[in-house]
């Protein structure tokens, strides 16, 4: 049962991104910020891999570390909660959310009136506690209805409970969901229900996030559909709406979402548990909070051995982050910057990825790992950290073995190779000269005939490995007429392990050796 653990430390940002001044950033560092208070504890995440990542100067080092750790870059034009995560599921989103700093425009707040029947008081961007007290009483005298928004992208709708009931209060807010299409779809429409007397009025718990669906499909709908968990921890179901979640729980803070997540462990599931941890974000970054937020970091780092210890065999988890919200900056808003990446299980190799382009290769790792065909926006990563797994190293084993019995007198050259039936029955070869040299017949090709001339063309591995005495310095690669045999019987995501070593390997595949190869269904067309 394979399992992947996503953690999103909201706004944990590893650095301005290079296009962070077209979204009015700079100097903003979330990590290295929180880095120099004295609250900040990190050696658990260093041990993982954030030593080791991309334009870290700052952190202690480690001399190994356990994981694999990668820095990514946001191909979306947004900062927000929203498009940050979307693009980790799998879609980049090519503008921003609207805001309204001037308030909604006639066009929006005209046609709101006539759905809904009232008038609107407001119409700017106000604080939510503020708005209420100054304009609640004229709400109240009126049944007019408030409507505020932030520098987030929502549109905010604030009524007393005695005059708009919940449920039509809720109504209002679906009908300005309908009406902020386009251009204005707004991330949210939020209901903000009040009770209460003029002067002492509170916000009621019956707030309720009407949120924008996703624009496409992502790798939670793609594992729902395919019968898969996509367990929410969080505020993760509001974010995508909902949509392609089969089990959901909400939080209240950090602490709680750490621990729902550690429960999860023992949970039975084939899938994704998917827990946003928000106080980095709502209650340090915005309210540029430096060491609330250095200790929040360091609770986190405390709790993650409890984690790691409980993690199964095939368990995979990664923590990243959405957005950056460097608490020490210049503004209260969010930041455009990096996001660091750490993947860790029993099966991730401890390789440092690099810098890539594009939260959503996270979400085409996710599905490559659970065998889903997924891939969204994103390339996955996830056979460059994956360890070998036991047929991949009886294959190479027996294409190493094949190879000592290369017969190779003219080039010196000796070249195993080995496929593997989807029973698990390996077939090997190696390359056979001739003194008049055209009959000679590649390792892979003897390797292949062997399996068809036995009745086999179920492949669904293939390995090969070659060099000079039999001593392997590099990759051996198939030469085109094996790539051309292979695409007679193999399909295009076959894997194919080029081998650098006895039991050390590069993953491909036949569609990456050969693309767009002429195969049987050429002739079949006419
Ligand atoms: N060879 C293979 O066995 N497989 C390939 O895909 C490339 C080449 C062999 C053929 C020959 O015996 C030797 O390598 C040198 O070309």
């Amino acid at each position: 049962m394979k399992r992947v653990f996503l953690i999103v430390l909201d706004s944990c940002g590893a650095g301005e991104a290079p296009d962070a001044a077209l979204f009015g950033d700079h100097d903003c560092h979330t990590l290295k910020r929180i880095s120099q208070s004295d609250k900040f504890r990190c050696e658990n995440v260093c041990k993982l891999g954030l030593s080791a990542m991309d334009g870290q100067d700052y952190l202690p080092p480690v001399s190994r570390h356990t994981g694999a750790v990668c820095r990514l870059r946001e191909r979306s034009a947004g900062k927000d909660t929203t498009i940050g995560h979307w693009e980790i599921g799998g879609i980049v989103s090519p503008s921003p959310m609207p805001t309204y700093p001037d308030g909604f425009p006639d066009e929006i707040i005209d046609e709101f009136k006539k759905q809904t029947g009232r008038g609107v008081l407001c119409n700017k961007p106000f604080s939510g506690t503020e708005v209420i007290k100054l304009l609640g009483e004229e709400h109240m005298k009126t049944g007019d209805l408030i409507v505020y928004t932030s520098a987030d992208s929502v549109f905010q709708i604030a009524a007393h409970e005695d005059v708009v009931p919940l449920e039509t209060l809720y109504e209002y807010c679906r009908i300005a969901r309908k009406i902020l299409t386009g251009r204005h779809a707004v991330g949210r429409v939020i209901a903000r229900p009040f009770i209460g007397e003029p002067g002492n009025f509170t916000r009621t718990a019956n707030r309720h996030d009407f949120s924008l669906l996703p624009p496409r499909k992502t790798v939670l709908d793609a594992l729902k559909e395919e019968g898969k968990t996509v367990y929410a921890i969080g505020k993760i179901n509001d974010i995508f709406a909902g949509q392609g979640i089969t089990e959901k729980v909400y939080t209240h803070g950090n602490t709680e979402g750490m621990q729902l997540t550690l429960e999860a462990l023992d949970r039975d599931f084939e899938g994704l548990c998917f827990t946003n941890l928000v106080d980095f974000d709502s209650l340090y970054g915005h309210r540029q909070d430096i060491d609330g937020y250095a200790a929040a970091f360091a609770e986190f780092d405390a709790w993650l051995p409890t984690f790691t210890e409980k993690m199964r065999p095939d368990d995979v988890l990664m923590i990243t982050a959405d957005h950056g919200c460097d608490p020490g900056d210049s503004h209260t808003d969010h930041s455009r910057e990096y996001v660091p990446l750490l993947i860790y299980g029993k099966n991730i190799k401890p390789v440092n990825l690099g810098t890539r382009y594009g939260f959503c290769d996270i979400a085409a790792s996710i599905a490559e790992y659970l065998g889903s065909p997924y891939r969204g926006d994103g390339v996955s990563f996830m056979r460059q950290i994956l360890k070998p797994s036991s047929d991949e190293k009886r294959l190479c084993a027996a294409a190493f073995d094949a190879m000592s019995r290369s017969y190779s007198p003219y080039s010196g050259y000796k070249v195993g190779a080995a496929v593997l039936c989807s029973d698990g029955t390996v077939y090997s070869g190696c390359n056979i000269e001739n003194a008049s040299y055209t009959p000679t017949v590649c390792a892979e090709r003897t390797a292949i005939f062997k399996a068809v001339s036995e009745g086999r063309r179920d492949f669904a591995m293939l390995a090969v490995c070659g060099g000079k005495n039999g001593e392997i310095s590099g990759l051996f690669p198939p030469c085109g007429v094996c790539r051309q045999v292979m695409a007679e019987f193999c399909k295009p995501d076959m894997p194919v392990l080029l081998m650098r070593g006895k039991q050390s390997f590069d993953r491909s595949s036949l569609g990456e050796l050969l693309p767009g190869s002429f195969t049987p269904s050429a002739l079949k067309k006419r």
